[in-house]
């Protein structure tokens, strides 16, 4: 396992539609386990493939918080097949988006299909945190991110400083 850098915004692949998985092979589930240690190192909830600037249609994520043992999950080509008419706000932070912290409203529970690490399609029904995160995940997999939520305005202010620090990343 390796530990890949997370792109951050804006960068032109965080904005791009993923292509599908033709089935889950070995090289992908080395990828899975690659953003799993990646996301555990940052440490973050969930990382989607394009924040790790691969094209494609895979997540993973753990919120089973700090008090409860692991619960890692990789999804590959994942989609919401129903969402609840009750909403949730929840303050959305994102790794590629790093230190910035904003209230997003969505549904608040939803049934996810996707296909697991053997390549069976399964079904998944979240609530409260999870369900947010797996929202959170398959908008980054349609180039969309918790920031396109937000005002014009409070959306180009975190643009600008998340410029401002890859700036001075570069410079380090
Ligand atoms: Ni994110």
């Amino acid at each position: 396992m390796s530990i890949r850098p997370i792109l951050i915004h804006p960068d032109p692949r965080l904005k791009k539609i993923c292509a599908p998985v033709e089935g889950v092979d070995p090289s992908l589930r080395k990828l899975a386990d690659d953003m799993m240690e990646t996301m555990y190192d940052a440490p973050g909830i969930g990382l989607a493939a394009p924040q790790i600037g691969v094209l494609q249609r895979l997540f993973v994520m753990d919120f089973s918080g700090k008090d409860t043992p692991p619960d890692p999950m990789a999804l590959f080509n994942p989609e919401v097949i129903w969402a609840s008419e009750e909403k949730n706000t929840y303050e959305e932070g994102c790794l590629s988006i790093p230190d910035m912290y904003e209230e997003v409203t969505r549904p608040a529970e939803v049934k996810v299909r996707y296909l697991d690490l053997d390549g069976k399609t399964q079904e998944m029904q979240l609530d409260g945190l999870g369900a947010t995160c797996a929202q959170h995940e398959i908008d980054h997999l349609n180039g969309k991110l918790f920031i396109d939520y937000l005002s014009r305005i409070k959306r180009s202010m975190i643009t600008n400083k998340m410029k401002k620090l890859k700036k001075e990343r570069a410079l380090l």
